[in-house]
């Protein structure tokens, strides 16, 4: 969507994997979906090195609804758990240089069955930029498959009739079979694709196969301003391993994904933050060309996958899928990592920066990979070809 936003992947906060529909503030008033526990979040986004970092939007996900429009048939929030109200949480978020982000569903109700935005589009869009919502996620529960081709539209539209800039993310691809990638790209910033992640290492990894066996089809549409959405980040969570937290930030590097966390900011284990907040994978994942990137091998226990970077850098991955029990070597050309372009590569690893080589694309890098998950990222920029020889 050519809306001046998103031209690299957004990066931000979401409520959903994490905190769910927990509606129970009496029992568990610290993690219930409320004005509180979204503070609380900007508030570590702020200070603990997030925003600096690139991280942006707060968002909402389902939940936060009364059971019922007012009666102006306007959106409103739930009074208890959102005593405030929403322009005073966007306000909140704003001050500390944040965005706001929220969440509707195109269909007659929200997944989780409070109103959705059927028949009230327009006047849905223009709450939000009353509000000061920067981002809207539009999920699709609730609705015809034939209805997403004319309602995810017609929010496009009646957001930018608003005024105000409004990322927008829409799941109309993730409740159909065979989408029309080249429409929803052309409306919508984002889009989830596939199921939605779970805090297992078998959730991600099939998200990273389904991007893999789709690298084609989903890169061909990803651009600046419109990029395919793998869904939250669950790093620091409780269902992966240290390995695996590390894979999945690599890999949505490689998929030009939006950073998206689900996760307790308030309790955050120091490792996970360091890799959340690694500068040279965000530079992956940032790099302006937005370029998603592509497997370019697979079998029972690899595979890797290489993304093309601005000036002709490149970014690869190797990901071992296999289990243990211990760590296992592989020597690979760069000609075989899909290096070949340049004479020579100045290549790093890219968690630690560590300098590997100058390497040629007939040079092998020898890599360890920890079982189920380990994985070796590679940032690598190409050597100018040296002069040809000039007869004087
Ligand atoms: C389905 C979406 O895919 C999830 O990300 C989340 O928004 C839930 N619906 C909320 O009900």
């Amino acid at each position: 969507l050519d809306n001046g936003l998103a031209r690299t992947p957004p990066m931000g906060w979401m409520a959903w994997e994490r905190f769910r529909c927990n509606v129970n503030c009496k029992d568990d008033p610290d993690n219930c979906i409320s004005e509180n526990l979204i503070k609380q979040m900007a508030d570590r986004m702020a200070a603990d090195g997030f925003k600096d970092a690139g991280y942006e939007y707060v968002s909402i996900d389902d939940c936060w609804f009364a059971s019922e429009r007012d009666s102006n048939g306007r959106l409103q929030p739930d009074s208890t758990r959102f005593p405030s109200g929403m322009k005073a949480l966007g306000d909140y978020i704003h001050k500390l240089g944040l965005k706001f982000g929220i969440y509707e569903d195109i269909g007659t109700k929200t997944c989780a069955g409070y109103p959705g935005s059927y028949n009230h589009i327009e006047l849905d869009a223009q709450t939000f930029a009353d509000w000061g919502v920067d981002m809207l996620k539009l999920d699709g529960c609730y609705a015809n498959a034939s209805y997403y081709a004319y309602g995810y539209p017609a929010m496009a539209k009646a957001l930018n009739k608003t005024g105000r800039p409004i990322m927008y993310s829409c799941s109309w691809p993730a409740y159909i079979s065979n989408p029309p990638y080249d429409v929803i790209a052309e409306h919508c910033n984002i889009w989830r694709n596939y199921g939605d992640i779970q805090d297992n290492w078998d959730s991600v990894s099939s998200i990273i196969n389904h991007y893999g066996d789709n690298a084609d089809k989903f890169a061909e549409v990803a651009a600046p301003g419109q990029f395919n959405d793998p869904d939250e980040l669950i790093i620091g969570d409780f269902g992966l391993t240290y390995d695996q937290w590390r894979a999945q930030m690599a890999l949505w590097a490689i998929f030009a994904a939006p950073l998206i966390m689900s996760v307790d900011l308030r309790n955050m284990d120091s490792e996970a933050a360091k890799i959340l907040l690694n500068k040279n994978v965000i530079a992956v994942n940032q790099d302006p060309l937005g370029k998603q990137g592509v497997r370019i091998y697979k079998d029972t226990s690899i595979q890797t996958f290489r993304r093309e970077l601005k000036d002709g850098n490149m970014a690869v991955a190797i990901l071992r899928t296999s289990k243990g029990p211990t760590p296992a070597r592989l020597d690979r050309s760069l000609k075989d990592l899909g290096l070949s372009a340049a004479v020579s590569y100045d290549c790093y690893e890219t968690f630690q920066g560590k300098f590997i080589g100058s390497l040629s694309p007939d040079d092998e890098v020898t890599v360890w990979l920890n079982p189920a998950g380990g994985t070796y990222l590679m940032t690598c920029h190409p050597n100018p070809k040296p002069n040809a020889r000039t007869n004087v």
